[in-house]
């Protein structure tokens, strides 16, 4: 276990700064009340490798990449100098109109890597703008097809898309949007691929064929609304939220045959899953499918500075390629020069260390280490694909009986988060579907490290089952 006291970062100011957070700072998603408990919130102030310090000098394991971004690991010197050397030379131009060198450049990289006729990049500043420009170009596009009407988009049930109003109805977490009704309309949601729960869905079968049913199920929602209503499909490769679904076999096979029998653009929103998360610098790759449009942010930088991309087809760009036609969309901070030039940078890192090779040789040693937490009685499933695993609790494993509201909040808010952060992981415990512990660590460890991950989980989860 690595809780070293080594203070690498001592902050002279720890209760001023509690001060001034209590003060000031809101969190995102986050109870504020924390603040105002004597612990105060932890406040993280460095970042080497796969580790990050507090300001009181104590050294966790970052198992989920910050927020599964710092793909390529903390403390990249080159990332920051680049960063220095692109605001020296050009801190800011935008993209109305106007274009810049790193823009340019990054746009060329990311269609090299995007599959098909994916080949052109309208840059944003994170993942939600990046859904958000995804929706509006859909539903531009068919208005421009002279079909006004195809407008809906559907995506699965606590599936993330992020939190602008139109993202939002996207989103498939009720609890998350019910303060904000009435969202952009046009939202409508579909069963996700969690196979551990698909008999609760009333599937029972293999998992071949619960691809099958799961991806009919898009088919059904296109008749039910029509399909001359639908505009798109918004899917993760591997669905994060709920923890970690990851496709069945044929699945995005069968949602690509659908999509093209109704006209409905598929859109593979791979905010989290883009830039090696699953071995790939597009997941899509991994999984064998084309989408019309691909959604991309965190990983692209590793997080040394933010941006966002939303990467198209030739056939959804085709009709602004002529006359007065334009796309009335964006964003100042879209494709800044600096995080332009960190994620070139960023991505030279990855061709040069093979961070994506890395990640295919390892997945299955990680997989399979984690998986030895099977035998502890609160472990129900594990699950994931990539650097991108969930672990499922139970309450009872024979019946996959999940917690109740009360249990769940007890267990996660109570003691779980808290005790991995003490016992020196930094990961998440998820309850925006059934309880899940989820990982996803910087892609350069490997195995010695997934060893670590496994024993302090094995060392928490025990007591978390213990005070139950
Ligand atoms: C799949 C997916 N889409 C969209 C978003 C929103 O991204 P951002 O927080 O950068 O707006 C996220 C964020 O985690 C995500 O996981």
């Amino acid at each position: 276990m690595t809780t070293t006291e080594q203070p690498v970062t001592t902050f002279a100011g720890e209760t001023e700064m509690q001060q001034k957070a209590k003060d000031h700072l809101w969190m995102h998603f986050a109870r504020q009340s924390v603040m105002e408990d004597g612990a105060g919130v932890p406040i993280i102030t460095k970042g080497e490798g796969h580790h990050i310090w507090d300001s009181k000098g104590k050294k966790y394991f970052d198992g989920l990449s910050g927020l599964f971004v710092v793909n390529a690991g903390h403390g990249r010197r080159r990332l920051a100098q680049v960063a220095a050397k692109q605001a020296e030379e050009l801190a800011f131009f935008p993209l109305w109109s106007y274009a810049h060198p790193s823009a340019i450049e990054l746009a060329d990289r990311l269609a090299s890597y995007a599959p098909g006729d994916l080949n052109r990049v309208f840059f944003s500043t994170g993942g939600g703008e990046a859904v958000e420009t995804a929706f509006k170009l859909a539903k531009y596009y068919w208005k421009l097809q002279g079909r006004p009407t195809k407008h809906k988009v559907i995506s699965r049930a606590v599936a993330y898309h992020g939190t602008p109003q139109g993202a939002l109805a996207i989103t498939g977490i009720p609890a998350m949007k019910e303060m904000f009704e009435p969202v952009t309309p046009g939202g409508f949601r579909v069963p996700n691929t969690n196979y551990y729960r698909a008999e609760e869905m009333g599937f029972t079968g293999t998992e071949e064929q619960f691809g099958v049913w799961a991806a009919n199920r898009i088919e059904e929602m296109i008749q039910f609304e029509g399909p001359e209503t639908v505009a798109a499909v918004f899917l993760e490769p591997v669905q994060n939220s709920g923890g970690c679904f990851p496709p069945p076999p044929g699945y995005f096979q069968r949602v690509r045959e659908i999509c093209d029998k109704y006209d409905v653009l598929l859109v593979s929103d791979e905010v989290i899953c883009a830039f090696g998360r699953i071995g790939h610098m597009f997941a899509c790759d991994a999984y064998g499918y084309v989408p019309d449009m691909i959604t991309c942010a965190k990983g692209m930088t590793s997080g040394y500075s933010p941006i966002g991309a939303t990467i198209v087809s030739d056939r959804l760009y085709e009709p602004f390629k002529h006359g007065q036609t334009s796309f009335y969309h964006g964003y100042t901070f879209g494709g800044h020069p600096v995080s332009s030039a960190v994620a070139l940078a960023n991505l030279d890192i990855f061709e040069e260390e093979g961070l994506n090779e890395n990640v295919r040789t390892n997945s299955p040693i990680f997989r399979q280490t984690l998986e030895k937490l099977l035998d502890l009685p609160i472990v129900g499933d594990v699950r994931g694909d990539g650097y991108f695993f969930g672990i499922e609790l139970v309450k009872d494993k024979a019946t996959k009986e999940t917690f109740d509201d009360a249990e769940s909040e007890r267990l996660l808010r109570g003691f779980l988060s808290k005790g991995l952060f003490d016992a020196g992981l930094y990961c998440r415990a998820d309850d925006r579907g059934d309880p899940v512990v989820q990982l996803a660590p910087p892609l350069t460890i490997g195995p010695a490290e997934f060893d670590e991950i496994e024993g302090i989980l094995r060392s928490v989860l025990t007591e978390a089952w213990s005070r139950l």
